[in-house]
């Protein structure tokens, strides 16, 4: 490799770092999405025109140049239209096409050393990152796909008895086929074992991915796209390329940290998380009612706008249903208004509120709340008590008791959001329907808690517009 195209992989690895240091806190996650954007711009032009001996041109420049032209087009097309609750749709689309690229590589390899003979003398440590590109990035692909039929809703559940029996079963059926794979290396034995090991690892991303529950979801893909960040790696040793390896090993690395941290903050095993299936009644938030025998009172937003008017302080809680709603904008509009009435307003952020990390975050910053009006959940839970008023908006599971009260809850351990310890409770949704993890929530039936029934954006304007005429 050239010392010039060296220094262009330093300078993308550099700017990979550095970008994703940037993504870690809101106010520059911005500006640090562009810094790996153009790290990746430039490894990828150089690697396209910085050849051995200096500057280059590869082979099929036109058909790459189209290729990747094609991929800007669709890739900005579709960012630009997502909604932010189809958000984790999109990122696990995208990671399926990561997995596919690391199988495509390993497939592309094994048939070049093919067609060159090099295939009998094939070291371990080249093999290697091949059938390991091929197994990871196959499962990430399948799995990635079936985590999007299943989030869009054309995909449902599917268990059977002795499932993760036969999951066991198939995993070490690729081992087999793998090992194969290598001892017959050059012979027709090899071949089948190959393409045995693909098929098998087909099988293994459908049967992975398709009985984890509807809520569990994006931690699946999380894990899904450490698989992928660690094919990507498979594919920088096999071609020697540093900042492929570097990408592979941050991508692999992060989405590992991400998983770990979602486990921790529903208080869940990964294995649990893998087998336990919660959410499944209702992975779209559209459970039942939520029954509980008490009685909800409800409340209307004349009276919220008094109480919320004349509070010294207000904590909004802002939940899933807020992006559905679309609601940031006005939310934002509600907190400057309260604020220019001498409220102190604050928002609570649960870990995993929304539908994936960070979604709260990136709503507000959207429509430009301050951040640090922004609290975490360790921080603002003692401030409740001198809470007058905190209003949940289209947030349930973050603030049900149940995961503090009921053992038997499929939330139970979950750290949640103590907004019964603030003097007066404001619901605002549409129904009394459950959340993502399909269960009831007994802060619905608290003397102290009020419901105001309806879309939260037409709630937070009715209520803007009763402070403005009072
Ligand atoms: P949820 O518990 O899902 O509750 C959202 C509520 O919003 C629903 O009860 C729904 O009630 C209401 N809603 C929906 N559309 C609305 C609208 N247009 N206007 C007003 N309300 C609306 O949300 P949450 O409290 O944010 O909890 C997140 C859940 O996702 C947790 O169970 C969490 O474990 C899970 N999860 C999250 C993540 C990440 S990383 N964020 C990862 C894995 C799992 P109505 O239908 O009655 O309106």
């Amino acid at each position: 490799m050239s010392h010039i195209l060296e220094i262009v992989y330093l300078i993308g690895s550099i700017s990979f770092v550095l970008g994703l240091k940037m993504m870690g806190q809101p106010d520059t996650a911005r500006k640090g999405n562009a810094v790996a954007a153009f790290g990746m711009g430039v490894s990828v032009l150089g690697t396209l025109f910085i050849g051995e001996t200096g500057f280059s041109v590869i082979p099929h420049i036109g058909l790459i140049l189209s290729a990747i032209s094609l991929g800007v087009v669709v890739g900005t097309v579709m960012a630009k239209r997502v909604q932010m609750t189809a958000m984790p749709e999109m990122v696990s689309l995208f990671n399926g096409m990561g997995g596919l690229c690391a199988a495509l590589i390993s497939m592309i390899e094994w048939r070049a050393l093919s067609g060159t003979g090099e295939l009998q003398g094939l070291g371990f440590a080249h093999y290697l990152p091949v059938i390991a590109g091929l197994i990871i990035g196959t499962v990430s692909f399948v799995g990635s796909m079936v985590a999007w039929g299943k989030l869009n809703g054309s995909l449902g559940d599917f268990r059977f008895k002795g499932q993760q029996f036969i999951n066991m079963m198939v995993l070490l059926a690729i081992l087999v086929a793998s090992g194969l794979t290598f001892v017959f290396l050059g012979a027709d034995l090899s071949i089948m074992g190959f393409f045995g090991t693909l098929a098998l690892s087909v099988v293994y991303g459908l049967l992975f991915v398709f009985p984890i529950g509807g809520a569990d979801m994006p931690v699946v893909i999380s894990l899904l796209n450490s698989f992928t960040g660690v094919a990507a790696a498979c594919g920088g040793f096999l071609y020697h390329n540093n900042v492929m390896l570097m990408g592979g090993v941050l991508v692999g690395s992060a989405g590992t940290i991400l998983t770990i941290v979602m486990c921790q903050a529903m208080n869940r095993s990964l294995t649990n998380v893998l087998i336990g299936a919660v959410g499944n009644s209702s992975s779209s938030g559209s459970g039942s009612s939520g029954g509980k025998g008490g009685s909800v009172r409800e409340v209307q937003a004349t009276d919220v706008a008094i109480m919320m008017k004349y509070a010294s302080k207000v904590v909004i809680v802002p939940g899933y249903g807020l992006a559905v709603a679309q609601a940031q904008h006005v939310c934002h509009e509600l907190e400057s208004l309260l604020e220019s009435e001498g409220v102190d307003v604050k928002y609570a952020i649960h870990p995993v509120a929304g539908r994936m990390p960070g979604h709260m975050n990136v709503l507000l910053a959207e429509s430009n709340v301050s951040y640090d009006k922004l609290v975490e959940m360790e921080h603002i839970n003692p401030e409740f008590g001198t809470t007058d008023t905190v209003l949940i908006v289209g947030a349930n599971d973050v603030v049900n008791p149940a995961a503090k009260t009921d053992p038997a809850s499929p939330i139970y351990g979950m750290p949640i959001l103590d907004v019964d310890q603030s003097k007066q409770i404001v619901v605002l949704k549409r129904s009394m329907k459950s959340g993502y993890a399909g269960i009831d929530n007994e802060l619905f039936f608290n003397p102290k808690c009020g419901m105001l029934f309806g879309d939260a954006k037409d709630s937070l304007q009715k209520l803007v517009n009763e402070i403005k005429a009072l």
